[in-house]
């Protein structure tokens, strides 16, 4: 038995990449004597679809919830329709996210604002409508997908990094704030994930970037990220990097942060 048995667990991004592999991993550890609940969101209902039928769970115990995370206005409606639907929510996945190629000179600043709608208020907005429930409940597990770039600055990724780095100072301050109401907060931060991010990732003037770039096509495979984060999750780990050897920039900041900073300045390409 898992931490997941008969456990509501919402997923947001869950049409791609890492979400999608979140989905579909909790599903192939779930069977009768242990199920789960799943709540798919992203903005297409198609690709949800596609994923709730992949998952092979009965179709009473997922639920497909269309949302763009922008729609901050309609989020209180969309967990009330989850309560309702399943009574409870005990694990949220934050995990929807857009990704940046463009230098800080060329970018629109209209860019900036829509990559902090989409990683940062999108993501704490959906905590704040979901807080209330878990609170009330005296449970509730926060899984907060940020990145190797939430704890150090690459190039033509500024707004991305300072959309993850954002992520950090709340969700820090959070758990401080909700441990001894029975609340737990994961922040995990992957390194270079084989997903289609780039694909999406938006240029100086907000239009997609459209190319697979070559570190994430060498990535680590989604379901061996996702099988270590979920390990990460079920013991309750506060923060987690999880990639390849792209993680140990993360050390390099803290403990030789100067040879880090003539590394990332060298390094060419997206
Ligand atoms: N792949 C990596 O190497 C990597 C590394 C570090 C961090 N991450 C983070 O991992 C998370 C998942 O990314 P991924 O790699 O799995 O990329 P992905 O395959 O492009 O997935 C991104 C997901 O976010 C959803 N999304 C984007 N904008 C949205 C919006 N406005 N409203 C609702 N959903 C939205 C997308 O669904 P729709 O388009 O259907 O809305 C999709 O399901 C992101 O937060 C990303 O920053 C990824």
């Amino acid at each position: 038995m898992s931490v997941f048995t008969q456990k509501v667990i919402w997923i947001t991004g869950a049409s791609s990449g890492i979400g999608e592999a979140i989905a579909l991993e909790l599903s192939r550890n779930a069977n009768e004597a242990h199920p789960i609940k799943l709540v798919l969101s992203a903005r297409r209902a198609d690709e949800l679809e596609r994923v709730a039928r992949q998952t092979g769970l009965p179709a009473a115990n997922v639920l497909v919830l269309p949302m763009d995370v922008t729609d901050f206005g309609a989020f209180s409606a969309h967990v009330e329709r989850v309560r309702q639907h399943f009574g409870r929510i005990d694990y949220l996945f934050l995990n929807a996210g857009i990704s940046q190629r463009s230098t800080v000179a060329e970018t629109d600043f209209s860019v900036y604002q829509r990559l902090m709608d989409v990683n940062f208020f999108g993501t704490i907005a959906l905590t704040k409508a979901v807080l209330p429930l878990m609170l009330a409940q005296r449970s509730g597990h926060l899984v907060v997908t940020s990145s190797v770039a939430g704890k150090l600055g690459v190039k033509y990724r500024s707004g991305y990094c300072a959309s993850k780095h954002a992520l950090h100072g709340f969700y820090d301050a959070l758990r401080a704030e909700t441990h001894s109401a029975g609340l737990h907060v994961t922040i995990v931060c992957p390194g270079y994930i084989r997903t289609p991010i780039s694909l999406q990732a938006l240029n100086a003037t907000g239009q997609v970037h459209g190319k697979m770039d070559a570190n994430q096509e060498k990535g680590m495979a989604p379901d061996v990220f996702t099988r270590r984060l979920l390990k990460a999750v079920s013991r309750k780990k506060e923060e987690v990097y999880i990639g390849g050897p792209e993680t140990f920039g993360i050390y390099l900041k803290r403990f030789l942060p100067g040879l880090l900073s003539r590394i990332l300045r060298n390094r060419e390409g997206a």
